[in-house]
């Protein structure tokens, strides 16, 4: 693995209900930059989010969800976006494109081939085993 020590990563999302994966995401990708790297979180407006998944109504609005992002220590800044893509980055300065394995729609794809061109890296992240916002909602309407 490269050093990325001090560069600055983004990585995408929507962290409805913040919870354990996400948590340890955030820390990984401190990890990876270290306290003197910056990480800023993508974070999918409202408005686009049950477009790109459908039936997936969230429960915090946008601004709820950047304040709780930003509360975290891991956490330097979370960004709004729309859709994933060229637009959304090109005029954001960073290092590291961090994903999770199921990011590998189309979107991404152009995505990665944009950052390959324009010297940026992708890393993949394992995701946490046994937790998504998916499984808490079930657990929750189950209780
Ligand atoms: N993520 C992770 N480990 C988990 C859940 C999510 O590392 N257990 C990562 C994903 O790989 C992605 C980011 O968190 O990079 C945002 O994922 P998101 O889709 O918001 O979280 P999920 O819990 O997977 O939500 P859903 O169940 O609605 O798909």
């Amino acid at each position: 693995m490269n050093d990325y020590t001090g560069k600055t990563a983004i990585t995408f999302g929507v962290f409805d209900l913040l919870h354990f994966g996400h948590f340890e995401l955030f820390r990984r990708i401190r990890e990876l930059v270290g306290e003197n790297g910056k990480v800023y979180v993508m974070l999918q407006i409202d408005e686009m989010i049950e477009k790109y998944k459908p039936g997936c109504k969230s429960v915090y609005d946008f601004a709820t969800r950047q304040k709780m992002i930003e509360t975290l220590r891991t956490v330097d800044k979370a960004i709004p976006y729309d859709v994933v893509g060229i637009d959304a980055v090109k005029d954001l300065d960073f290092n590291i494109l961090v994903v999770g394995p199921e990011h590998t729609n189309e979107r991404f794809q152009r995505l990665f081939k944009w950052c390959s061109e324009n010297g940026k890296d992708v890393v993949t992240l394992p995701r946490t085993e046994g937790i998504s916002t998916t499984k808490l909602k079930a657990i929750i309407k189950d209780l």
